[in-house]
């Protein structure tokens, strides 16, 4: 199947590792246009390195917290660098914030920013002009935790609360050809990734999760998501506005 991403501005928002790498290597692979954002400068420029030898039409690195800054205000800048984005990856995110379910507004707060606002922010810049040309995707790296509502509470419900957003405002979009989805990835494991310590701090422990939680038996792929993620960045998904996609080695 050709996904037609060859010259696609693609935008890849928490790019320097584990799912988020494997999907700017992914649009590497297929000659788009990307930029890719995350906190460490040095995996950065690693990426693009191997991104160009991908063949890659043009790798853009940009660092940058997005907690830590006014996102709006970066969406504009990366659209003045770059120019408008044809598709955009949502990745930053994960569980390792507050546990604490009795935890006030600023555990909350933080918790529903880190996996949902900071992108809704984003979106709120990068968006208007996809539905102005009648064409963009806005891909959001959810979790199976949305459906689940395991784990922390904290992670498992702004998850949720991302999922929601997709459906609602993904359905608003949808005429305008504009394609919102959420990929919800189970556990995934890469070098240096939780589930990896996890697996040689606790390894009895881990086989006891995949046993009883992942009924695949054993931890996905970065790149098992990220194609997943290219299938939606394409014209091929054009039936599928405000889909929450399970990429979960059948989680239960
Ligand atoms: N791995 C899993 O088992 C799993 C399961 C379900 C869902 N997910 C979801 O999949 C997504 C990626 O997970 P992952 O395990 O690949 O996470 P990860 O290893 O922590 O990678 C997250 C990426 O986002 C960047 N990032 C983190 N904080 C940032 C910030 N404040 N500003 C800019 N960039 C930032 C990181 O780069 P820097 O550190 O260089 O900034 C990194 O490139 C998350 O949304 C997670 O919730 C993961």
């Amino acid at each position: 199947m050709n996904l037609n991403l060859e010259g696609k501005n693609v935008l890849v928002v928490g790019a320097s590792k584990g799912i988020g790498k494997a999907i700017a290597l992914g649009f590497a692979g297929e000659r788009s246009n990307v930029t890719a954002v995350a906190r460490s400068g040095q995996l950065l420029q690693q990426l693009k390195s191997e991104a160009i030898e991908l063949g890659c039409n043009s790798f853009n690195c940009e660092v940058k917290d997005i907690m830590e800054c006014d996102t709006k205000a970066f969406a504009k800048e990366l659209m003045q660098k770059y120019g408008e984005f044809d598709v955009v990856v949502h990745n930053v995110g994960g569980s390792l914030i507050s546990r604490n379910h009795l935890g006030g507004q600023e555990d909350w707060n933080y918790a529903l920013k880190f996996n949902a606002v900071a992108a809704i922010d984003m979106n709120s810049v990068l968006i208007p002009p996809m539905t102005e040309k009648k064409w963009g995707r806005v891909i959001h790296i959810s979790s199976i935790s949305a459906n689940m509502l395991r784990g922390n509470p904290l992670y498992a419900s702004a998850k949720a609360f991302l999922n929601a957003y997709v459906t609602t405002v993904g359905r608003c979009l949808a005429k305008d050809g504009v394609v919102m989805s959420a990929v919800m990835p189970g556990a995934v494991a890469f070098e240096g990734s939780y589930w990896d310590n996890y697996t040689r701090t606790d390894p009895a422990r881990c086989e006891d999760f995949l046993r009883h939680h992942q009924a695949i038996n054993r931890f996905g792929t970065p790149k098992e998501i990220a194609d997943v993620v290219l299938f939606m960045a394409s014209e091929q998904a054009s039936f599928m506005p405000s889909a929450l996609i399970p990429v979960d080695g059948a989680n239960m």
